[in-house]
């Protein structure tokens, strides 16, 4: 049989709403609903997916990927229609199960879905019926997400139904999916109650030990009209019957009559929010909708289940909170919005902006493929997600990233257990001791941004405390003389508390790391860096690539420090008396070419803050300290230029990314085959470590051994074809997934914005559109609109949604491909859009924030000049030119001038490039 071609999504809305027959038909695919009250739920095209709140409260069964096809468990409504039997509106019946390898279909199915809702429409012509399913998390505080079904009959003759909703209710901690799946359904105490089933468990059994159960959770529903149920099966058992299940069930199936009222109790079983409604004569062209509302209540507050009925329990109730949801979703991804010449790149960027915001809800867990963690992000993860953050809603991250800073220890590492509330660290109680070498480099970057977007230098002057647990120095030691009863925070000798400056925190976490250098002088690996699954090289491992994010950092941070003297006069700044030891080119005798030298300057360093420090601070001259830093830096710089800089038999020319923990070399000629990584050639070329020529070398071997078409542009690494034990769990995976040679977006989303940062923006752009390119060839990626974490060996999307690539694009194509940034808070305008990416008259745009405006920034380029043609001829603010700073490509607007325009009003700014 040949397979059918799929047909792509499309979309249907300049709001990113978009549409997709026969969704039903791709397998794997899921969407995500959220509300900022937290519940979290996947839904699939056939209902399928789960609802939680937290690890320890899923309402429906917890899913993996491979459940999504596997799964009876899942949201559902089922009609028995005299003549014809059970049908669900879900498609789940037996008759009803449809793939693309099948052909005569009597049904069709369409799904149309938003921000951030999701509606099925799903009709039968022979039986003469449609359902349309809407779904979506209300705006309100509650874990709740609604579900309404509309049925209408479409043929000419009366239908009679009787309308059943099911909806299991699993009722735990996804921890017993496994682990007492069956004890703990012993605990479910179910009731019925006016609009349907409500259970809360004696207990619960989890990770934290057996303890009272709080939480409860509820399936009601009301009719349009507000008419309750007529009757519950409350038991799954029951409700299948013997010998039926899910998909055929009983109850439904011989149409039999409820068994339970409301106001009655059960104990003891897997419970269902079975609601029959009752029957009805649905007469032709006529439409009768039911409202579900799917709640989780952590405080087990049953007075809830009245309030949600008041509020959604309408048909006109149930709109009305839609369109809330949608009105704000659409001012919650407004900005950045972009104008291209294709409409589908510009309202694909509209869900990139979706996603981080998506990662702040959800974590890196919860969706089906992320069926991993417990819930909330690594420090990577948090840092990084405030990137989009600071782009889309700057006021909040100020107070974001100067509690983020309360994580750092004053060796240079982090906590990596994090909790919920912003700023929360927690001690690490399994004794895992494990520094990823590159945490201590992103809160730099990210701050970095901060600064750039809002000029607030004062920033760096703020002081904050220091997280302190039983791990010292890089966690290669542990410190006797603390338990946890001392708390989290790190003391002085006094007792009390320590807070040093945010730039003492970002000189630390960048100080430390120079120093812990392996046998070829380069960066320690550690725990991991970046790639999580390099893990195996503790020993000897050595990430070049961190070495020279580090070193570029500290020029960066140099940088930084002498900006405080010309901005605002400062001479000092106070550090820590014990961090004096770091700043060793202040005396004679610093030798950075001895590995020795480094390492004993460290052990001295660790040896004088391993339980407490002094208190004592010292005022150090921000010149001295800036030339400090460059001298590091430099250092750095030369040394990876030279030492790191590889030429195989081919002639090829790359830069050499990692050690492995036999200490060899990993990349160039090998007798397996060529091994090259992405990631040791991004943060050389981003940093500035590559030359213009390296970087042009490198363009041209990554062309030639990491970019592949079918996986949507640029591999992670090429095939090492060796479980190469002494790097890193990755080379287990099998060649072209996730870590080991897929396209992975995030690094080479990373690659694209550092080609352009050094001006290659064809090759940047090559990178970006590539992914685009793959993302939206629905046929082969089978995602929905966005970036998934990689994109595997047959090209699939894999991991959509939850992934830190998506702040990276946004960033690349706001600040890079449109050029729109900060410096020190004045507006930067340095377009490097290339001719194809105008419009027709020669124009793109974009809408932004900065400096507390909403501007749109319009770029006129009526010749339709390349990049590198086009200079910046004038800048007109709401139709005046205005008087800036313009030196070729660039413009600069300084921070007055928008604050001088008024609040609240979209500001055009008109750039007009020729030659
Ligand atoms: C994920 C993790 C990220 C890690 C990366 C590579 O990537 O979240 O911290 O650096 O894997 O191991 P993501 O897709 O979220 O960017």
């Amino acid at each position: 049989m040949v397979k059918k071609t799929v047909k792509p999504w499309q979309f249907i809305s300049d709001e990113g709403a978009f549409t997709l027959e026969r969704p039903e038909a791709s397998s794997y695919l899921y969407f995500p609903l959220a509300n900022e009250a937290g519940v979290m739920s996947a839904i699939t095209p056939t209902l399928n997916g789960d609802i939680k709140s937290s690890q320890n409260a899923f309402l429906l069964t917890p899913v993996s990927a491979e459940d999504l096809h596997n799964n009876k468990s899942s949201r559902n409504f089922w009609l028995y229609i005299e003549g014809t039997g059970a049908w669900s509106v879900s498609g789940s019946a037996p008759s009803q199960v449809a793939c693309s390898f099948q052909e005569d279909l009597s049904e069709k199915v369409k799904l149309e879905a938003g921000f951030l809702w999701h509606k099925l429409i799903r009709e039968n012509k022979n039986i003469g019926i449609k359902a349309e399913v809407i779904n979506f998390a209300p705006v309100e505080n509650y874990k709740t997400e609604l579900m309404m079904v509309s049925i209408t009959n479409t043929g000419d003759k009366v239908l009679k139904i009787t309308p059943t909703a099911a909806v299991p209710i699993y009722g735990r901690s996804a921890d017993n999916l496994r682990d007492h799946r069956h004890v703990t359904s012993l605990l479910h105490r179910i009731n019925t109650v006016e609009n349907g089933v409500v259970v809360k468990p004696t207990l619960s059994f989890d990770e934290r030990g057996h303890k009272a159960n709080n939480v409860l959770y509820s399936v009601i529903g009301t009719e349009d009209n507000g008419d309750r149920p007529v009757g519950f099966f409350p038991e799954v058992e029951e409700f299948i019957g013997e010998g039926g299940s899910l998909e055929w069930p009983e109850a439904v199936v011989c149409n039999v009559e409820p068994y339970a009222a409301q106001g009655q109790h059960f104990e003891g079983y897997e419970a269902i929010g079975a609601l029959r409604f009752k029957a009805v004569d649905l007469l032709p062209g006529e439409t009768k909708a039911y409202i579900m509302m799917l709640s989780i209540n952590e405080e087990g507050n049953e007075k809830e289940i009245s309030e949600l009925v008041d509020i959604y329990g309408s048909l006109d109730k149930f709109n009305s909170a839609l369109e809330r949801n949608k009105a704000f979703w659409k001012e919650k991804i407004e900005r950045p919005a972009f104008h291209t010449v294709d409409k589908t790149f510009d309202g694909w960027m509209k869900w990139i902006n979706l996603q981080p915001i998506l990662r702040r809800i959800y974590g890196c867990s919860f969706l089906p493929h992320h069926d991993y963690g417990r819930g909330g992000r690594g420090w990577r993860d948090l840092w990084q997600d405030c990137l989009a953050l600071l782009i889309m809603e700057p006021k909040e991250v100020r107070n974001l990233l100067f509690n983020n800073y309360g994580g750092v220890r004053i060796d240079g590492s982090n906590a990596t257990i994090i909790g919920s509330k912003p700023g929360e660290f927690i001690a690490d109680r399994n004794n895992i001791a494990r520094v990823w070498m590159d945490h201590g480099a992103w809160p730099f970057l990210t701050t970095k941004l901060y600064l750039d977007l809002s000029g607030d230098l004062d920033f760096l002057l703020e002081r904050q405390e220091y997280f302190k647990d039983r791990l010292i120095s890089r966690c290669t030691e542990g410190d006797t003389e603390w338990s946890i009863e001392q708390g989290n925070k790190l003391k002085m000798v006094s007792g009390d508390i320590y807070k040093g400056t945010i730039l003492e925190h970002i000189l630390i976490q960048n100080l430390t790391p120079f120093f812990n250098v392996g046998m070829h002088n380069n960066i320690r690996l550690e725990g991991a860096d970046w790639n999580d699954a390099l893990d195996m090289a503790a020993e000897k491992g050595e990430s070049v690539a961190f070495t020279a994010f580090y070193g570029s950092n500290l020029l960066e941070i140099a940088k930084l420090v002498r900006a405080l003297k010309a901005k605002k006069g400062i001479e000092s700044v106070a550090v820590a008396e014990e961090m004096m030891l770091l700043f060793d080119t202040l005396d004679a005798g610093a030798n950075y070419d001895s590995i020795e030298y480094k390492k004993n300057l460290l052990k001295k360093y660790f040896e004088t803050c391993k339980h407490n420090i002094s208190g004592k601070t010292v005022e150090i001259s921000v010149v001295k300290l800036a030339e400090d830093l460059e001298k590091k830096g430099n250092w750095i710089i030369n040394h990876v230029r030279h030492q790191e800089w590889i030429k195989n038999s081919e002639g090829y020319q790359w830069f050499n990314g990692y050690y492995d923990n036999d200490g060899n070399r990993v990349e160039g000629d090998h007798e397996y085959g060529t091994r090259m990584n992405l990631t040791s050639q991004v943060f050389t070329t981003m940093g500035g470590v590559a030359t213009d020529e390296q970087v042009e070398c490198i363009i041209k071997s990554a062309d030639k051994y990491l970019k592949d078409s079918k996986v949507g542009g640029y591999r992670l690494n090429t095939n090492y074809h060796e479980v190469k034990k002494n790097l890193g769990r990755l080379f287990g995976f099998a060649f072209g997934h996730k870590e080991n040679g897929a396209m992975f977006s995030h690094m080479a989303i990373m690659y694209g914005n550092a080609l352009y940062k050094r001006g290659f923006a064809k090759a940047g752009y090559e990178v970006i559109n590539s992914i685009y390119a793959q993302c939206v060839d629905f046929e082969k990626s089978r995602i929905y609109p966005g970036v998934p974490e990689y994109i595997n060996e047959k090209g699939r999307g894999m991991y959509h949604y939850l992934t830190g690539s998506a702040s990276w694009m946004l960033l690349t194509v706001l600040t890079e491909t449109f050029g729109v940034k900060g410096d020190l808070g004045d507006l930067v305008i340095e377009p490097k859009l290339l001719a194809s990416q105008f419009d027709d008259q020669g124009t793109a745009g974009v809408e932004a924030l900065f400096a507390d405006r909403k501007i749109k920034v319009i770029y006129n380029n009526s010749k339709k000049l390349d990049y590198g043609q086009y200079r910046i001829q004038a800048v007109i603010i709401n139709g005046s030119e205005v008087g800036c700073e313009l030196t070729g490509g660039k413009a600069v607007i300084k921070r007055a001038v928008l604050e001088a325009l008024e609040a609240d009003k979209t500001h055009e700014i008109s750039i007009q490039l020729s030659m």
